[in-house]
């Protein structure tokens, strides 16, 4: 616990003060302010009523303390808070605390709430019976580098009701969080009651289990995990048929914007179309180029935007979204678009002629172009995916950056004077698996794309996150993929190019695992270090398991089933001599289990190269153009592209869909245990002389893991697989000597299968 809140300690040092994010200047002073039963919460404006409010509920939650709210006290031992106009920017507030009081400024209500989150987190983070409670007596001056801090919650997919955004929201206040981004409809449900078109959620709200929710009931069972689980409440039986699904009435959206802009927090629907419509098309058939619903290769078919029809009943739907909604920006999606429909269809094509559109991607544009015509007309800002940009921007409409591969959108929209938010998917998508550099990658990533001007950097709005629901059927699951991401990117998000350095962050974030602790947050723990998915060891070994976080338990089995906590506890470093699969299962001190970890300890020999040697340097790299699911399907396609490569890259002219077989053999120089790191977005797979070393297969976005093999000095055999679904991803190996030494794998390393001699 932190020390501040034993009794009787006066003084605070700088270390001990473990605020995320870092505020921008924080003097740290002599003495506490003792906060009881007789502080009184003072505000001299109308404008902080609600602000004192909050801060009201915060402090009788996190101290039992009820404090009096007062209009008119100017001395005492209170917290005053007030409006100073002075203080300019948007969410810029100053916080004085010494030995008699606490004052609080900011240059309007909202940046006043982000000075209480700082309070909040000197405060226990709920009541633990301390009477007295000491906050440190500090000087902060403290400011935003984004205007837009944002996390995006997906309730399409998977459903989450008013209490789960709730929690999701206080958690973002306390982090300094200001936009939810509520993603509330796709092609799996329509989660929002339109008045004029009831269907939409009385059918559109409900379906049948899909493949989605199969896959999440089978990973409960196979890593005994209930997060995987679909809570009953989700549940309803109509006609004897079990539905999953649930939707907010327009009264609990406005519950939901209240709340949140208590909180400081703006709401900022999307409804997204053309595509991932379908949920919609499904009861307004009518609304689709064919009157059905219908699937592409990748995405759902779209909504026919040749239908004057269909744009009516978007446009229908917007008024009721902008009535609803009290901000200025609202989302409209338009990505990931599959355009099959229209280039067959007779409305879409006459209204390419009409229009005197060039092709479908410039039909998509009139749409977004027609839409955000429509939302001007009504005061709001249309944001988008980055995909308005590819039929050509529509000028004055908002993007929102997601596909990292799409390298140009940023630099393309900002010289045209759009507002950009940045999502990267390559460190901002939450709903990714995580792995032991996923958060560490996240905090050191400037997702501001270099060579931007200083022009064009004012039209950075700032960062979100994003977490897509599809393998999320419940809110437990939902926390333990965004905390502790969540903390990595509040910083980001604050601080901007200014923050402190990993392990400055790093020391300040331990300490908020025990604020999670308290309110009972499903965080994922941190990662053990050095844990490899494979362990070579020559003889035996020890094996030594130092939770960073040292009131996390870990226990673990050696028979294949998964742990639970009445299997064997780690305690200390132990000898292995055989090799051996381990299950490990990660308890937080208050007993809840995290997810599991697998990783082998495998005994081996030193094992002998190859007798050949070789002529030519690099890789062969075969291409077999697909869309996979597992590095065992690539090489039944036959292939399409032979390529010879000096890296581990992706060859100049490898298509989108792509699985990539490379071979050939690897040279080391000594005997050792060797490390290779594989990453890749999607699967990858690496073999060294037949034997499986890293096994990174499966569609999923960046991940990194490792594998060790005991090679002789010489040549081995190297084969590596590695498919990527959608365009986006890459390929990375590295290798590493015994000592952590890192090994170019290049020139003198890599050669050719077919220059043996
Ligand atoms: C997206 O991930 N389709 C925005
Ligand atoms: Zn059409």
């Amino acid at each position: 616990m932190l020390a501040f809140i034993v009794a009787g300690c006066q003084t605070h040092t700088q270390k001990e003060i473990n605020l995320i994010p870092q505020p921008t200047e924080l003097i740290v002073k002599d003495g506490t302010f003792t906060l009881d039963a007789n502080t009184r919460i003072v505000y001299n404006k109308k404008e902080l009523a609600e602000a004192a409010g909050y801060l009201q509920k915060a402090v009788k939650k996190q101290t039992g303390h009820s404090l009096a709210l007062d209009e008119t006290a100017t001395t005492g031992n209170n917290i005053f808070m007030t409006i100073n106009p002075d203080l300019g920017s948007k969410d810029k507030y100053t916080l004085a605390i010494d030995g008699n009081e606490i004052r609080l400024a900011g240059s309007n209500p909202r940046a006043v709430v982000q000075g209480i989150q700082t309070i909040r987190q000197f405060l226990p983070p709920i009541d633990n019976g301390t009477m007295r409670v000491l906050l440190p007596a500090v000087s902060i001056t403290d400011e935003p580098a984004w205007e837009w801090r944002g996390m995006m919650m997906d309730v399409a997919r998977h459903f989450f009701d008013k209490e789960e955004v709730k929690r999701f929201l206080d958690m973002m206040a306390i982090y300094k969080f200001n936009k939810f981004h509520w993603h509330l409809t796709d092609d799996q449900g329509w989660r929002v009651e339109i008045k004029k078109y009831p269907l939409l959620t009385e059918q559109g709200g409900w379906r049948t289990f899909n493949k989605h929710d199969r896959t999440c009931m089978a990973l409960a069972k196979e890593e005994d995990n209930p997060d995987y689980e679909l809570p009953q409440k989700r549940l309803r039986n109509e006609n004897d048929t079990i539905e999953y699904g649930g939707f907010y009435t327009q009264e609990d959206i406005r519950e939901i914007i209240a709340y949140a802009a208590e909180r400081g927090i703006d709401v900022i629907p999307e409804i997204d179309m053309p595509g991932h419509f379908s949920s919609a098309i499904q009861v307004y058939p009518e609304l689709s180029c064919f009157n059905r619903t219908s699937w592409g290769e990748l995405f759902s078919a779209p909504i026919c935007p040749g239908k004057d029809h269909t744009i009516s009943f978007c446009k229908d739907i917007f008024t009721e979204i902008f009535e609803l909604f009290p901000y200025e920006y609202v989302h409209m999606g338009a990505d990931e678009v599959d355009m099959d429909n229209w280039i067959k269809c007779p409305h879409c094509q006459a209204r390419i002629r009409k229009e005197k559109l060039k092709n479908e991607k410039e039909l998509h544009s009139w749409f977004v172009r027609e839409m955000k015509g429509f939302f001007e007309e009504n005061g709001k800002k249309l944001i988008g995916w980055d995909e308005i940009i590819d039929g050509g921007l529509p000028e004055g409409a908002v993007v929102m950056w997601w596909r990292t591969w799409s390298k140009d959108a940023v630099h393309t929209a900002t010289a045209k004077g759009s507002e950009v938010i940045l999502t990267p998917n390559s460190h901002n998508y939450f709903d990714y698996k995580q792995d032991y550099s996923t958060l560490r990658k996240l905090y050191e990533f400037d997702p501001v794309p270099a060579g931007l001007t200083a022009e064009q950097k004012t039209f950075v709005k700032g960062v979100q996150a994003n977490c897509w629901a599809e393998y999320i059927p419940s809110y437990q699951r939902l926390e333990y993929l965004i905390m502790p991401r969540m903390f990595a990117l509040s910083e980001v998000a604050w601080r901007g190019e200014n923050r402190e350095d990993w392990d400055n962050f790093y020391q300040r974030m331990i300490p908020h695992f025990s604020r999670l602790d308290s309110m009972e947050v499903n965080y994922r723990p941190l990662d053990l270090p050095d844990l490899h998915t494979v362990s070579a060891f020559i003889g035996s070994t020890q094996v030594v398991w130092n939770h960073p976080l040292p009131e996390v338990s870990i226990h673990y089995t050696t028979d294949g089933t998964m742990p639970t906590r009445e299997s064997k506890r780690y305690e200390e470093p132990f000898t292995l001599s055989e090799t051996t699969d381990f299950i490990l299962r990660f308890y937080r001190p208050n007993g809840t289990a995290s997810g599991i970890e697998k990783t082998t300890y495998r005994k081996e020999e030193y094992q002998a190269g190859s007798n050949l040697s070789f002529t030519e340097k690099g890789l062969k790299c075969v291409w077999h153009e697909g869309i996979f699911s597992k590095c065992n399907e690539i090489e039944s396609v036959p292939a399409i592209e032979t390529y010879h490569v000096e890296h581990i890259l992706i060859p100049e002219g490898v298509g989108g869909k792509r699985g990539l077989v490379y071979t050939g053999f690897i040279k080391v120089d000594k005997d050792d245990i060797y490390t290779f790191i594989l990453g890749s977005d999607d699967g990858s797979m690496l073999y060294i002389n037949d034997d499986r070393v890293v096994d990174n297969d499966g569609a999923h976005g960046p991940v990194t893991l490792s594998g060790q093999k005991a090679l002789s000095a010489g040549y081995h055999e190297i084969k590596l697989y590695y498919f990527d679904r959608n365009n986006g991803g890459f390929i990375d190996l590295e290798l590493q000597d015994s000592e952590g030494n890192n090994i170019e794998l290049s020139g003198e390393r890599l050669w050719s299968p077919d220059s043996s001699k």
